[in-house]
Formats: structure tokens, C-alpha cells, sequence
């Protein structure tokens, strides 16, 4: 089979489209066949004929911004099935006995075997089994998946590999306070690590569900967090308030479509900061330039840098500081040549960092005396130095206010004037929509999405704009 199970980051929407995106515009084509909160299904054209396939998936796996992991999917129950297996409320005992006979012999087959998740038997094996509901908020994931499903998963796959011929056996054991309060989070990338799951005698066995059933597989490759939290974390200068998440940079990275041959890509970070998306183009085989009005700013930028670079164990880039500069993103066309970018990916200047709500006048002029002025002289340069059909990555600001609602800039009618078009972020023709409204998208073409943390008085809204 060509399904693998992606688990997805916490904003679903978001690792959503940037998956969708890859697999429409990448050399790993494909497409999304159905998904949940937690989890996206994805069927590859042709990705598992190639016998190196889990070194693909590794790739894979490191490009994107919003995947956990990524398993190979072995078989699938459908809903009706399971929830006959393990309901709600137990009524008649004899059904679901005999529904949970069938799901023994499912997970009899697909254990063991040539093409199973363990394709033989070791003597001493050891597995972690991850449940990942359709929702984590259920009902029946605290009250049945985690009391029910988890222990009798434990049991059958131990009693298995133990009937087959394994003499020790182990498995992950969840903690007792969680399985009782009904709140678990499945094993996390570090854990896999942790616990050497991707050897062949050990392994995580996921299973993820949907509205559709529940997806069973086996994870072939993890992120790695403690990587990326060193860049984020231990590079010399940051600043907690202003940064945009290693996730972000990452997921906006790849909106710029340039996936073949990064290293000949220029792009550039008009407002660099402490250069966040700046490292991790680099940690991505970019060429980065960057601009930034504070010359400290882009003394910081160069100083991560080169700490980056030094981490890596890589040649520092040719002239750097005459690519990172002082300068304003207002007028770039001054000292960059037309058409020169393959991409550009920002986060501007998104207001102050407001501790309380600000009020809706207050912010009304903010945006019409600053933001929407700079935004508009931005895009206009952006427009002359990007290449034909090129990408501009861009954040902008959505600020709630004590005394009035959300207030966000109008960046559509600003691209339109400087000849960009707004690129939907996901394209509902490819993705079967969900009739769940938590997971349902509610428009064809969804052309903005929004990263924010519970409570954050300015949310970022990401936007894809293409030259014309
Ligand atoms: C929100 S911060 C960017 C933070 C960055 N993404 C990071 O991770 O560090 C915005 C940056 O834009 C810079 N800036 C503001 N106005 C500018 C202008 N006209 N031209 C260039 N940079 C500008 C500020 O100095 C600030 O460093």
C-alpha cells in the first residue's frame, strides 16, 4: 500500500494545508485522503516503489514544519466496527464480545509476517501502542479509547508476539494517573527516541482515527524537537516576544514552493529580527539574504549565524555581511536587482507587544499610520526584486481590542494593488471535507490561516501572495 499516517502538529489546520501543499507541488506527489485533529492520511503516487522509500519519508519528515511523525499505515477498521467493539455504554455483551474476536483476528494477521509490522519474530521485543483520536476533547477517547482500547490493545499485541515465539516482551506503559483522569497524550518524538522504537524488534504502533475508522501503523520516522528547540532556544540572541515559532518558519519555508534544489535558491527576510526564518533557510539549504531597519538587529541575525553555521559544522556562506544588511524594507529595489529573489518569507513588524487589550481606536491608527503604509511601500519593492511567478510568504498582524473585536489589515486589498494574488492555503477540491465542525473547513478555498496561543492579544495570520 502507498498510505502512510502523518501525525500532525497542534495547529491541524495549518500542518494541513502545508502538507497538502507539499504533496501538490513537491517531487513526492500525492494526496490527502482523509483526516482528523491529530492525524492526515496520505496516499503517495509512487514513493513506496522506490526501495530506499524510509529515507524519503526521513526527508520528508525534516522539510515540513507541522509532522510529528510519519507511519506506514498496515490496515484500517472502519467505525462501525470498533465502536461495536468497544461503545459507549456496553448493552449486549455477546456483540461486543464477538465484534472484539474480529478485531483479535485483524491484529493476528497484521503483527507478524512478511509484509506485517514486525516482519519476524525476536526474542526479546518491545512496543509502545499510541492512540490518536479524532478529537482529543471526546468523550469517548477519555471514557473508552484510554480505559478500554489501550489496555486491551496492550494485552492481545503482547499475547501475539508471545504465542509466535517471542520469549521476553515489554511494552510502553502509559501512567496509571492518566489512563484514570482520561487526559493521555500519545508517546512523544523524544519518547521514540528515547526507547530506540524505529529498531526493528521495537516498535510504535500507532493507532490513528478519524470519523471513517481507525488507521493501524507503524512509525518509521519521528521529528526531532531537541534540534530544532537548540536553534530556537540556545542561539545567542532571541527574543521570546517578537520570534515566530521554528514551526512557522518552517511551514512558510515551504509555501514558497522551491522543494528541487534548494541550495541555488536565494531568498530573502526583509524583516529579519533575530533571524529566525533566516537559520532555518539555512538549516534548509537556502540562500538567505536579509534586511532589518535595526543595525543591531542585523548584528544579532549575523551573530546566529555563524553560531548555526559552526553547530552544523558547515563553510560559512560567501559574503554574508554584504547579504544581511542595515537597511529599510521600503525601499529594497535600491540595493537588490529586479527579479533576483526566487522567494521572499517575513515576519514585519507586527505593532508593539501589548501586555493588555488596547483599544480599538488606538489600534484603528496603528494600522492606518503605520502598519498599512509600510505593508503597501513593502509589497510594491517585493513586487520589483521577486521573480515572475514567485512567492511572498507574509505574516500579519490580528489584534483584539478591549472595546471592539479583532482588528487585522486589509492585505488582500494591499496585494491586489501591487499585483499579487492571494494563493488559497488549502484547496478543498484535493481534501474531502469533514461534517465534524471542529474539523470541518468552511470554504472551498481557505486563503488565510491563524497561529496563536490560548489568550495571545496578537494572533499571526499567514498569507501566500504570488506575483503576478
Ligand atoms: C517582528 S520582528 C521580526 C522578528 C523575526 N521574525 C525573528 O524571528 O526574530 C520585525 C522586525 O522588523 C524590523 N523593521 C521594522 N520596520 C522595518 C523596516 N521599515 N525595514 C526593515 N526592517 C524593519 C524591526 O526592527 C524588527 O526587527
Amino acid at each position: 500500500m502507498e498510505r502512510f499516517l502523518f501525525v500532525l502538529g497542534s495547529n491541524f489546520r495549518m500542518s494541513i494545508a502545508e502538507l497538502d501543499n507539499y504533496l501538490k507541488h513537491s517531487q513526492n506527489k500525492g494526496k490527502i485522503i482523509d483526516y482528523s485533529a491529530n492525524i492526515a492520511i496520505v496516499e503517495f503516487e509512487k514513493l513506496r516503489q522506490d526501495k530506499q522509500y524510509i529515507n524519503k519519508l526521513m526527508k520528508i519528515q525534516f522539510v515540513l514544519g507541522g509532522c510529528q511523525k510519519i507511519a506506514e499505515i498496515y490496515d484500517f477498521i472502519d467505525i462501525k466496527t470498533i465502536q461495536e467493539a468497544f461503545p459507549l455504554h456496553i448493552s449486549k455483551f455477546k456483540s461486543v464480545e464477538k465484534s472484539r474476536d474480529k478485531v483479535i483476528r485483524i491484529l493476528d494477521n497484521l503483527i507478524i509476517g512478511k509484509d506485517g509490522i514486525f516482519p519476524k519474530i525476536y526474542e526479546s521485543m518491545f512496543f509502545a501502542v499510541s492512540i490518536y483520536p479524532n478529537l482529543y476533547d471526546e468523550k469517548y477517547y477519555s471514557d473508552v479509547l484510554i480505559k478500554h482500547l489501550l489496555p486491551f490493545l496492550n494485552k492481545e499485541i503482547m499475547e501475539i508476539l508471545k504465542r509466535k515465539g517471542a520469549i521476553k516482551v515489554l511494552y510502553y506503559q502509559y501512567p496509571e494517573k492518566n489512563i484514570k483522569l482520561g487526559n493521555l497524550n500519545p508517546i512523544f518524538p523524544h519518547h521514540i527516541i528515547k526507547y530506540e522504537l524505529l529498531k526493528e524488534n521495537r516498535a510504535e504502533i500507532i493507532f490513528g482515527f478519524t470519523e471513517e475508522g481507525v488507521y493501524i501503523a507503524r512509525t518509521f520516522t519521528t521529528d526531532d524537537p531537541n534540534f530544532k528547540r537548540k536553534i530556537d532556544e540556545e542561539r545567542p540572541f532571541k527574543e521570546y516576544k517578537s520570534a515566530i515559532s521554528p514551526k512557522l518558519a518552517k511551514i512558510m519555508l515551504n509555501f514558497l514552493n522551491l522543494f528541487m534544489n534548494r541550495e541555488t535558491k536565494k531568498i530573502l527576510d526583509p524583516f529579519i529580527g533575530n533571524g529566525t526564518i533566516g537559520l532555518f533557510a539555512i538549516l534548509h539549504d537556502f540562500q538567505i539574504y536579509g534586511v532589518d531597519i535595526d543595525a543591531k538587529k542585523v548584528k544579532n541575525t549575523l551573530r546566529n549565524i555563524y553560531w548555526l553555521i559552526e553547530l552544523l559544522e558547515e563553510e560559512l556562506p560567501p559574503l554574508l555581511d554584504k547579504k544581511v544588511l542595515n537597511y529599510d524594507a521600503r525601499n529594497l529595489s535600491n540595493v537588490f536587482e529586479p527579479f533576483f529573489f526566487d522567494g521572499i518569507c517575513t515576519e514585519p513588524d507586527l505593532g508593539p507587544f501589548y501586555k493588555k487589550k488596547p483599544y480599538y481606536t488606538q489600534v484603528k491608527e496603528l494600522i492606518e499610520m503605520k502598519l498599512e503604509p509600510l505593508y503597501d511601500k513593502f509589497f510594491r519593492e517585493a513586487y520589483q526584486i521577486l521573480k515572475p511567478k514567485c512567492r511572498l510568504c507574509f505574516i500579519s498582524p490580528i489584534i483584539n481590542t478591549i472595546d471592539g473585536n479583532d482588528i487585522h489589515v486589509n492585505i488582500e486589498k494591499l496585494a491586489i494593488k501591487n499585483n499579487f494574488i492571494v494563493v488559497p492555503l488549502i484547496d478543498l477540491t484535493r481534501i474531502n471535507n469533514k461534517s465534524n465542525q471542529k474539523l470541518k473547513f468552511r470554504k472551498k478555498y481557505v486563503k488565510t490561516l491563524i497561529d496563536a496561543k490560548k489568550g495571545q492579544i496578537t494572533k499571526r495570520i499567514l498569507y501566500v501572495l504570488e506575483k503576478k
